[in-house]
């Protein structure tokens, strides 16, 4: 039995979790599931972001599954960075979620024709990088204000983040990784991401690696995706190049992804990249897609890698009719998937 904690969060987060886990029902897997109202709304209501006893209850689950966060764009409610720094980043770093693990393919409704094919993944570090909050505001609001925002790399850091990725490469019918990062500029974390990638290489000698600075993996994406089997990369070219991934792959609301922690210290959190999406709450077109990909990836993580390729397949071979409704969406795939079982 799979103890699940449910954030649905905001706008359009409820909607697609329900989805999810209706799919994640019809896989006969067996879990519990236990709903925490947290994000903006909560925020707003209560003032309150994420209790210490909510996380410590989170600290004692299999998994969490994760709609959206995020007030309305717009609302002058929530001041940038509450949310953002105190519930989701506070849960990569507490839970130690150190891997962003984010896997683009095109769905069989194509990406509108533009691009190539795309089916590759971006590992993240999830944990480090200018993530960790390093600096500060000096004489702030004064003509000599300073701020600095520095970026962290530790060792263990990258090193566990790299590993993680060649390990994956490996696993992979191209076993091709390449790391992504601005070495060129980025001298000290550059030479230290660079090192460690080659260090770590020498021990997977069935994996072909390349290396591309950040804004040239940024053409190759849109020009020639096919390049691209396993990447690895920081915090923040990992957080830029993702959304560029989705948006290349099939759009946003196919893109999934996974905050783990293959230590297995504690639970990781499965949630599909979009946000909360304001605008289409309640109109049934949120496309659940992402958050049902994002629940098999977690199902993947707990072991139950059967259920989780059962719906990696449906997904593989769906393709909605236009105006389908999100719940529509929801149990079509869910009925497929508790046939291929
Ligand atoms: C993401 C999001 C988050 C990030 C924000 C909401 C803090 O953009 O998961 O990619 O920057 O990591
Ligand atoms: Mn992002």
């Amino acid at each position: 039995m799979h103890k699940t904690a449910l954030i649905g969060g905001d706008g359009i987060g409820p909607e697609v979790v329900d989805e999810a886990m209706r799919v994640v029902a019809a896989t006969k897997v067996p879990f519990t599931t236990s709903s925490y109202d947290l994000g903006a709304a909560r925020y707003i209501r209560d003032k309150v972001v994420l209790p210490e006893e909510t996380l410590a209850e989170l600290r004692g689950f299999d998994a969490i599954m994760l709609g959206a966060i995020g007030p309305a764009i717009g609302s002058k409610e929530v001041p940038p960075g509450i949310l953002e720094r105190g519930l989701l980043l506070k849960l990569r770093f507490e839970l130690d979620l150190y891997i962003n693990h984010r896997p683009f393919i095109t769905p069989p409704g194509g990406n509108g024709g533009r691009f190539e094919d795309v089916d590759f993944i971006v590992i993240r570090e999830n944990t480090e990088g200018t993530y960790a909050g390093e600096g500060g505001l000096l004489r702030r609001g004064t003509a000599h204000e300073i701020a600095t925002q520095g970026s962290v790399n530790t060792r263990f850091g990258v090193e566990r983040a790299v590993r993680y990725a060649f390990e994956l490469a490996k696993s992979r019918p191209r076993k091709h990784l390449t790391l992504v990062h601005k070495t060129n500029v980025l001298t000290f974390s550059g030479d230290l991401w660079q090192r460690t990638f080659d260090e770590v290489a020498s021990e997977y000698p069935d994996v072909a690696t390349a290396y591309n600075h950040v804004d040239a993996a940024c053409i190759y994406m849109v020009d020639s995706p096919s390049r691209y089997d396993v990447v690895v990369t920081d915090n923040l070219f990992g957080d830029i190049i993702t959304d560029l991934a989705g948006a290349i792959s099939g759009g946003i609301g196919h893109a999934a992804s996974a905050n783990l922690n293959p230590a297995r210290t504690g639970p990781s959190l499965f949630e599909p990249v979009h946000g909360a999406a304001h605008d289409i709450v309640g109109t049934g077109k949120a496309n659940p897609i992402a958050a049902i990909r994002s629940a098999a990836l977690m199902l993947e993580f707990l072991g139950e890698a059967k259920a989780a390729k059962a719906i990696f397949e449906v997904l593989g071979n769906y393709n909605p009719v236009p105006n389908m409704t999100t719940s529509e969406i929801g149990k079509e795939i869910a009925e497929r998937v508790a046939n291929a079982n």
